[in-house]
């Protein structure tokens, strides 16, 4: 018998449903993940029988991000990776997205809802974008978007102690549209998916090309530019230092640094 995938794939009534599906590492995503998640997102934006996609987790984890491991062993190398044709793709995407989260999102589980047009959250959620606690710099766009939408102390709160913040915060801030118990998370959000696949997909893409073309050039150009700094500093100590201490399962130490 085949294992169960690490991304479920379900096409219903016009909604493409992805589900991270790899508990066992938290729903961390690997280059291979990504490369489905890419493959999936191109697919849907070119299939007219695909009218909405929603991304989801399970009600306990939503993403992990990265998976450490794979991540350090081949690291995203230049703007054709997995993780950028993802990021790009997303970014791009001209169909409404829908997101549903419990639990964690860490990194690029917080980041990447930056780019989905409808977010519901469990109020067990917990996002984090720990990129300085691990030696590097904020990717997915979210350098611009995140002061952008929480203000710009909330955002350095955020990034620059990247600390967690629970759905409440969230929902505070605009990252969320809606706070429910985390079994109607993966619900409430099919319930907004089906509600969009009825409406006239010509309306919906034009609405969301209005209200997004005005950013797409600038937030496309920032996410290059992470990329680049974000590979940069994977090689560098702080980098080394953050990603030793979670294999080791030991606190980071940066007072030499
Ligand atoms: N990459 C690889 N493995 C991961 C992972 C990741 N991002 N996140 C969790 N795992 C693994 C853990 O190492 C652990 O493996 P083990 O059973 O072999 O020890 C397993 O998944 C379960 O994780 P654990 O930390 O015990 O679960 P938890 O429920 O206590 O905590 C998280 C969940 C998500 C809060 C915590 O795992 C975490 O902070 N993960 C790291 C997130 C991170 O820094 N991501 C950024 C990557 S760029």
């Amino acid at each position: 018998m085949n294992p169960q995938p690490d991304i479920l794939t379900h096409v219903e009534s016009g909604v493409m449903t992805l589900t991270l599906n790899r508990l066992e590492r938290k729903n961390s995503i690997t280059a291979a993940m990504y490369a489905l998640l890419a493959d999936a997102i191109e697919q849907a934006a070119a299939d007219p029988a695909i009218r909405v996609v929603v991304l989801q987790g399970h009600e306990t984890i939503f993403c992990a991000g990265n998976d450490i491991g794979d991540f350090l062993n081949q690291p995203p190398a230049g703007t054709d990776s997995p993780v950028f044709r993802f990021l790009r793709g997303i970014a791009s995407f001209p169909k409404p997205l829908v997101a549903a989260v419990c639990g964690p999102a860490v990194g690029i589980g917080t980041t990447l809802l930056l780019h989905c047009d409808l977010v519901y959250a469990g109020d067990n959620a917990a996002f984090s974008m720990p990129f300085v606690n691990l030696g590097l710099c904020p990717e997915a766009a979210s350098s611009l978007l995140v002061p952008q939408m929480f203000g710009y102390h909330r955002a350095a709160e955020a990034l620059l102690l990247g600390e967690p913040f629970m759905a409440e915060a969230a929902l505070e801030v605009g990252l969320v549209n809606r706070v429910v118990p985390p079994l109607e998370a993966n619900g409430v959000a099919q319930a907004a998916a089906r509600k969009l696949a009825a409406k006239p997909p010509s309306s919906l893409a034009e609405t969301k090309r209005l209200m997004k073309h005005g950013m797409q050039a600038q937030v496309l150009r920032q996410m290059a530019e992470e990329g680049a700094s974000f590979g940069r500093m994977l090689g560098e100590p702080a980098a080394k230092e953050a990603f030793g201490a979670f294999m080791d399962k030991r606190k980071p130490d940066f007072s030499r640094l």
